[in-house]
């Protein structure tokens, strides 16, 4: 098979002297951890939320809470997206994991096209990733 060549905007040399665009943590505030909604109201995606916001936010990281990022079975969840770059979904995340979520909110940010190399990333990262979804092609009008 026969891929098609990558438009010039894709190709890593050619992306790298553009600056890279802010990366956005979308953080599920919705999440209960398959439990019912405790006492006080406050469900784990709640408190994940609020641990992250408490935590010194990296460079070039923004937060974004979101309502289901449809991985309800798996605990807590999050994704990392940037233009131009790889999608990750993660789950099983628990409220405790706010500061690791953010090791791996940085590595992503300072990454290239959102690829950390494995042997890098941290172990969150590692092992609670759910999916992982090509950057959108660009067009004429993105550049
Ligand atoms: S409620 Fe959090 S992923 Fe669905």
């Amino acid at each position: 098979m026969v891929w098609p060549r990558l438009p010039a905007a894709l190709v890593p040399s050619a992306r790298s002297e553009r600056p890279r665009m802010e990366a956005t943590l979308y953080i599920c505030q919705t999440c209960r951890m398959g439990a019912p909604v405790p006492d006080d109201g406050i469900v784990p995606g709640e408190r994940l939320l609020s641990a992250i916001q408490a935590e010194a936010l990296p460079q070039g990281i923004r937060i974004e809470p979101v309502a289901c990022l449809s991985a309800c079975s798996k605990g807590c969840a999050v994704a990392l997206g940037r233009p131009g770059s790889w999608t990750y979904v993660q789950g099983g995340i628990t409220p405790e994991d706010a500061a690791e979520v953010l090791t791996m909110a940085r590595q992503y940010a300072e990454s290239a096209e959102g690829v950390v190399p494995w042997r890098e990333r941290s172990a969150l990262f590692r092992k609670n990733t759910i999916a992982r979804i090509p950057p959108f092609a660009l067009t004429k009008d993105t550049l």
